[in-house]
Formats: structure tokens, C-alpha cells, sequence
């Protein structure tokens, strides 16, 4: 390693809602999707992470939001590290140290926003290229989706088509103050299981059982095409209606997987049902339901219709409470004065 190479850095990003979401791969050596996604990365929730070669460290740690953690994070974070210092040719072992300034069992914490921190922390510690682009093709050996953590507003990852990968990455599509009437408001249910099987697992279980991933592979361009269109144009009544038909058509994949992945709780369903009667009742998609592999949903509306969702949500019993986010910023490095308390 040379001399002149920096072995610390702190680097912090937020997480993303999928609204095109990434679901099969296509390629595990390279982590190429087959699918192009859509996603928009969230304000006020922030992953901070410090990353330190350190020649007289044995092995890789891992402190997360205080506390000396070992297990699966650890395993995953260093197999991420390693990928790395091949790259940086660097033997040094690693300390992490990484918070998120939203609570952990929230259910929000979201490997997005860990992975991207750990991909922008790591490789400026361990000396190697730093733009966007390069850290965004790290940072999905992590997680697919951190892969859109690394940019602010609205992200696509393109899937591509070439066997190499070279046309697989993710890009910016729109600024962050692009829509600033657009929120998401999260619902976090009171019943939310712990989280049993890894995304990146489930979703191969999908394509290999699912009835229904081909016909979703089929629809994906038509709806990535008319989605972008109407983020272009701030066109809720376009939007929101995609949104949802996504959202659906990706837990009927998940439902028709065998053995079948049920990610929602019958407070996450109630959501969706008060959604649906709200726009029934106001005639037009005043929101529009989404989630991931998890419970909690995201419902997303514009700032004049804030009050009637939040009122359709309050009939909703089990919501824990509702978190108000926008689309936020990207991921983006921090002086020595930033780094996180230890
Ligand atoms: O990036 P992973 O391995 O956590 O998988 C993400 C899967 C979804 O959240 C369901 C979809 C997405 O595009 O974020």
C-alpha cells in the first residue's frame, strides 16, 4: 500500500424505496439483476461508517451503533472488505464502525444504506477510486440495492444485457428537489416479524419456482419507461397507480415462490385495504401503497393530501407510527470531525 494512501475515512448514506424492485440475479459472480430497477433514495435517515485498515488488527471488527457485533453482520461485512483489499491489494485487516441515526429495530434499517457507507468508507480507506460510479459497482456485492444508495433522488439500476456486466450499473435520474411535494410516509406495524431469509436468497427461490417471474420480467421495461415518464413530469395520478401494480405484481411473485414468501402482516394488509378505500372514496390515487421483503409500508402522497392519508392511516389499528420522509440526498464522504462516536 503506499505511504501517501489515507487508511481511514467515514463516508454516509441513506437508504432507498425500491419502486421498480430488483428481484432475481442473473448472475451471482457479478451481481448482474435481471431486471432494471427504480428506487428513490430517502432523507433523514442516515448509515455512517468508518472504516480503518489497521496493521495491527488480527482479524475484522465490526461496531454497530455501539456495540461489538459478530455473527452474519460481521461474516457479510467481511467478505464485502475482502473483495477489496484484492482489488487495493492491501493484506491489512479492518475496523468498522458504523450508526444509523434511526433505530436498528425499526425495521428501516436497511442493508442499502450499509452497504453503500461501507463501499464509499472502504475504498477511499483502502485507497482506490472513489467516483460515484465505481463505488455504486462495489457497493451492489454488498446488496443489490446499495447499489442506488450511492446517488440522492431517483435512481435506476439498469439491468443490461451483456454478459460481461459493462452495461449493468446504476445512474442518477432525477435530484432530490425534483418533486418536493413528494412524501413517503412510512407506516412501521407494531406486528413485524424478525427478518428470516435473506433478500438475495429469496428472490433466487423466485425465479426458480415462481410461476409468475417470467411475465413480471415481461412487464418490467414498459413500467420502468412509464414510471420515469411521470417522475419527469410530477404526475401523481400517473404515478401512483404504477407504484401500486408493482408493488402487487412483485408480492404475487413472492406469494406463487415455493416454498411461498409471505412478507406481510395482517396490519401490513389492513394498510394496503385503507389505502385502496381511500382513493376509492376520493375518486382519484391520492396515495399509493409499496414495500419491500419486510412489513412496514411505505405510502407515498403529495404534501396537500398529507392530512387525509395520515387520517386514513390513524383507522388503521397496529401502526406503531409513521415516519415522514422525501426523496434525500446521496451518499457522500465526511471529515475526521463527523466520524461517529465509538
Ligand atoms: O439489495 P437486497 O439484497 O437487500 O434486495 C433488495 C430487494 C428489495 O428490497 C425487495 C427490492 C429492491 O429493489 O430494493
Amino acid at each position: 500500500m503506499d505511504r501517501g494512501v489515507p487508511r481511514a475515512a467515514t463516508y454516509q448514506a441513506s437508504p432507498n424505496i425500491a419502486l421498480v424492485k430488483y428481484w432475481g440475479i442473473r448472475d451471482t459472480a457479478r451481481m448482474l439483476p435481471y431486471n432494471t430497477s427504480l428506487s428513490v433514495t430517502l432523507s433523514g435517515l442516515v448509515t455512517k461508517t468508518v472504516v480503518r485498515f489497521d496493521p495491527e488488527l488480527t482479524a475484522d471488527e465490526l461496531r454497530l451503533n455501539g456495540k461489538r457485533t459478530g455473527g452474519g453482520p460481521l461474516l457479510a461485512a467481511s467478505r464485502f472488505l475482502e473483495r477489496i483489499r484484492q482489488e487495493a491489494k492491501l493484506e491489512m485487516a479492518a475496523s468498522i464502525v458504523t450508526r444509523n441515526n434511526f433505530p436498528t429495530a425499526s425495521g428501516l434499517a436497511s442493508s442499502a444504506s450499509g452497504f453503500a457507507a461501507l463501499a464509499g468508507a472502504a475504498s477511499r480507506a483502502a485507497g482506490l477510486a472513489e467516483a460515484p460510479a465505481t463505488l455504486s459497482i462495489r457497493a451492489r456485492f454488498g446488496s443489490g440495492s446499495a447499489c442506488r444508495s450511492i446517488y440522492g433522488g431517483f435512481v435506476e439500476w439498469q439491468a443490461g444485457r451483456r454478459p460481461d456486466g459493462h452495461d449493468c450499473y446504476a445512474k442518477p435520474l432525477f435530484e432530490p428537489g425534483h418533486w418536493p411535494e413528494l412524501i413517503d410516509l412510512v407506516a412501521i406495524v407494531a406486528d413485524a416479524p424478525e427478518k428470516e431469509v435473506r433478500s438475495q436468497d429469496a428472490m433466487q427461490l423466485s425465479v426458480a419456482t415462481s410461476r409468475e417471474y417470467q411475465t413480471r420480467l415481461r412487464s418490467i421495461p414498459r413500467r420502468v419507461a412509464a414510471m420515469r415518464r411521470a417522475i419527469r413530469l410530477r404526475d401523481a395520478s400517473q404515478l401512483f397507480p404504477l407504484i401500486m401494480e408493482e408493488c402487487d405484481d412483485f408480492r404475487h411473485v413472492c406469494e406463487t415462490t415455493d416454498p411461498s414468501l409471505d412478507y406481510l402482516t395482517e396490519t401490513s394488509r389492513n394498510i394496503l385495504e385503507a389505502v385502496g378505500e381511500l382513493n376509492g372514496t376520493e375518486g382519484r390515487a391520492v396515495a399509493a401503497y409499496t414495500h419491500d421483503a419486510g412489513a412496514h409500508v411505505h405510502v407515498f402522497t403529495l404534501a396537500r393530501d398529507l392530512r387525509k392519508v395520515r387520517d386514513a392511516l390513524e383507522e388503521v389499528k397496529g401502526i406503531r407510527r409513521t415516519v415522514r420522509l422525501t426523496p434525500g440526498p446521496g451518499g457522500r464522504y465526511l471529515g475526521r470531525a463527523a466520524k461517529p462516536r465509538r
